[in-house]
């Protein structure tokens, strides 16, 4: 694109659609009884966790997030050639490289379509939504998947109870186009502290530590979390980055029609929910049935609510994310 000469764009951007994909087995909290010393009782009470997905062997985060992404065109009305950019947010892609947003493009052939991965694990899917907001806003795209996957399963330890009854697999995706006066994004603010990198990670597998049989003895290629230190900072940052973009937008948590935040533990949601003064009734949970997927949480709560009839045109919708990085990000929608 040639600048001289053009003046600024800044368009609405708004949510045309969204979509959903979880893999068909169900890991109930009695099958992890099974396999660690943990209890239903603890998991539930603890996590509000009851059930997660994962995948067969031969499926991989392209083959979810294909499927999400076609499910959201088709509700947007959207051809795969009419897409100017993919962004899938992902930590478990396929591959290291290629990204897995190129492999979904060949998988529909969306072939106009500039594609990129952006690793901010649980925050994944907004970070995207923030990138294809400015890319339409500015005029350089007018239609943009985003999409948050996740396949946990192949990177969960299933000896460390610590870990495994927490996270499970899928993909949610969502096409951004040009907005309008009563449909747009109204609000957003994105963050991190990398100084906190530790406290959730991957240690293994990067150029940092490639695996070998000693890093495997080690397990050092499974994820590792510090849940009691993540809890406490994820409701502060979930809490501080809803009021940084209602502050921004002029308005308050009274005006919040429906909060989709990330489903990482029932009590983060409840606390956060609580600090806002955001009764039940208007937060949407589904982490009962699929734990934390990470970037894929806040897609797929957002599919489900919409096809719940949870959201009405008009209505003012709250997006809020946290998660390795550290990462956190808010977003409002005048949906
Ligand atoms: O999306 C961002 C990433 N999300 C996260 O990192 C998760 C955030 N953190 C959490 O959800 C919670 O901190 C956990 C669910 C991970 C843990 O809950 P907690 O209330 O913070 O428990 P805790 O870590 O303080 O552990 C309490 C006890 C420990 O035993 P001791 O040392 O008190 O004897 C653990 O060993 O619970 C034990 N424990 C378990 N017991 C039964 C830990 N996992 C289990 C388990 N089953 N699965």
């Amino acid at each position: 694109m040639n600048y001289s000469g053009k003046k600024q764009l800044v368009r609405d951007v708004r949510f045309l659609s969204s979509g959903s994909c979880v893999p068909e087995k169900v890991l109930t909290n009695q099958d992890l009884e099974r396999m660690v010393d943990t209890s239903d009782e603890w998991i539930t009470t603890r996590t509000g966790i009851r059930e997660r997905r994962v995948v067969d062997p031969s499926q991989a985060a392209s083959d979810l997030a294909a499927v999400a992404g076609q499910r959201a065109m088709e509700a947007a009305g959207v051809k795969p050639e009419d897409l100017d950019a993919i962004i899938v947010g992902t930590v478990t892609g396929d591959h290291l490289f290629p990204s897995t947003a190129c492999l979904v493009q060949a998988k529909f052939g969306a072939t106009r379509a500039f594609c990129m991965d952006v690793s901010a694990a649980c925050s994944g899917f907004l970070y995207g939504c923030e990138l294809a907001h400015s890319l339409i806003s500015s005029g350089k795209a007018n239609l943009v998947l985003v999409i948050g996957v996740e396949i946990l399963s192949k990177f969960t330890d299933f000896t460390d109870r610590n870990t495994c009854v927490l996270f499970g697999d899928g993909a949610g995706a969502a096409v951004l186009g040009v907005g309008d006066e009563s449909h747009h994004i109204v609000s957003s603010h994105l963050g991190a502290d990398g100084r906190y990198g530790s406290l959730i990670e991957l240690p293994a597998g990067g150029s940092r530590m490639p695996i070998t049989p000693e890093v495997m003895e080690q397990r050092l290629h499974y994820l590792k979390v510090k849940g009691n230190e993540v809890f406490k900072l994820g409701v502060r940052g979930m809490t501080e980055a809803c009021i940084k973009a209602l502050d921004d937008a002029g308005m308050t948590a009274a005006d919040v029609d429906l909060l989709v935040p990330h489903q990482a533990n029932i009590r983060i949601i409840d606390a956060t929910a609580k600090r806002l003064e955001i009764e039940p009734e208007r937060v949407f949970v589904n982490i009962e049935k699929y734990g934390n997927t990470s970037a894929a949480s806040v897609p797929i709560a957002l599919d489900e609510a919409v096809r719940a009839g949870r959201l009405k045109e008009g209505d003012l919708l709250m997006l809020v994310v946290f998660g390795g990085g550290l990462t956190w990000g808010s977003m409002l929608v005048r949906w």
